[in-house]
């Protein structure tokens, strides 16, 4: 009898401890499995997120990764300068619509980028008929021209434009980028292109963005311009910190301390380029070396980088009063703009998503808290 109790007491034992070690099994199954929870869910209570794109991905299996983690799009190219007003008199607009028409159908949230840089801008904008470069008029009333057509067009759809891009230059000794617009208007042109986004379109915020915000000189020369901006009464309502780094950069007291150095300007901050390179951070294009044919993605790199994005979205959590939207630049490992930069075809693997769109180890990281 006391033998037969001893077994049954043994048997009990057993199963429940089976059942308990199933259900957690189950439990755990559940959460990794948890497909129908995208960034977007997340981060729900927090920032919306957003993502860039071109119009041939939102047409392509991406698009439906895209509906379950984003609630925001960006283009990627088709409303820069350069690529929706080729000509004086002529807009392409088939492209940058096809991204709108999408954003509108699936009741997702448009950033506009963007109205006035330095890069992509089409070959007339600074020229006239004889090829001569043009007076501060004629590109200023090219300017309100371009950004007036275009902002109306998407009036109601996009709720916020990168209205100048990358104005800051990178030299340590020298304020404003020497840039063509520079060169012919002064820094004027940055205040007149706010100023033209307004009259377009009240309704929508207004956003200077820029890259390399965690290098302190940099910062100050960006928090001089708004704060130059803010005094004149110009109307500009956000900073776009572009956000490209590296698994070796920003550091947790670099982003903190640039997180916190613009939050004196009161403004809505977004983060609106993000990608964190697997590469040491370069700054400037180079010849493709030997050392760069590895491009393998080690268990390393994927450590480093998963490290990396984990202490950045605890310092977005931080600041998230200050914070309204995180855009990645670009869907997926598949294809990133770091394919080839700094290094021309180096591959890199900058995202949350692997090149079978599947959420990486760092996505599992950020969404942890
Ligand atoms: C800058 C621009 C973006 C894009 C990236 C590189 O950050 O703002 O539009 O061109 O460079 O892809």
């Amino acid at each position: 009898m006391k033998r037969l109790l001893i077994l049954l007491a043994l048997f009990t034992t057993i199963t429940l401890q089976f059942c308990f070690e199933s259900r957690n099994l189950q439990k755990g199954n559940i959460e990794m499995a948890d497909s129908s929870k995208g960034l977007k869910d997340y981060f729900k209570k927090y920032f919306i997120m957003g993502v860039a794109v071109s119009p041939r991905a939102l047409k392509s299996e991406e698009s439906a990764m895209i509906l379950s983690q984003f609630n925001s799009l960006t283009a990627e190219n088709a409303m820069k300068m350069g690529p929706i007003h080729p000509k004086e008199n002529e807009y392409f607009w088939r492209d940058a619509d096809s991204i709108a028409a999408f954003a509108k159908l699936n009741h997702l949230k448009l950033r506009g980028h963007n109205l006035c840089w330095h890069n992509q801008t089409p070959n007339w904008l600074f020229k006239d008929a004889e090829g001569k470069q043009v007076t501060k008029e004629v590109l200023l009333q090219r300017l309100k021209e371009h950004i007036t057509t275009v902002v109306k067009r998407y009036k109601g759809s996009i709720y916020a434009w990168d209205v100048v891009n990358e104005a800051i230059s990178d030299k340590k000794e020298e304020y404003l980028r020497n840039s063509l617009w520079y060169q012919i208007c002064g820094e004027e042109y940055i205040a007149k292109a706010f100023q033209f986004a307004h009259e377009a379109d009240p309704e929508a915020l207004l956003f200077y963005n820029d890259y390399n915000e965690i290098d302190p000189i940099k910062r100050e020369k960006i928090f001089r311009l708004f704060k130059s901006l803010q005094a004149a009464g110009i109307p500009i309502h956000g900073i776009g910190l572009q956000a490209h780094w590296a698994i070796n950069e920003p550091t947790r007291g670099q982003l903190d301390s640039t997180i916190q150095r613009f939050t004196e300007l009161g403004l809505n901050i977004q983060f609106t380029e993000l990608d964190i390179s697997v590469y040491p951070k370069e700054h400037n294009s180079r010849e493709k070396k030997s050392k760069d044919n590895n491009t393998i993605f080690t268990a390393e790199k994927e450590q480093k980088q998963q490290e990396e994005y984990k202490m950045c979205f605890e310092l977005f959590r931080k600041y998230r009063k200050n914070i309204s939207a995180i855009t990645f630049w670009n869907i997926s490992d598949r294809t990133s703009w770091l394919d080839n930069f700094p290094v021309r075809g180096r591959k890199d693997y900058p995202l949350l998503f692997d090149e079978s769109l599947q959420p990486k180890k760092a996505f599992w990281e950020i969404v942890k808290f």
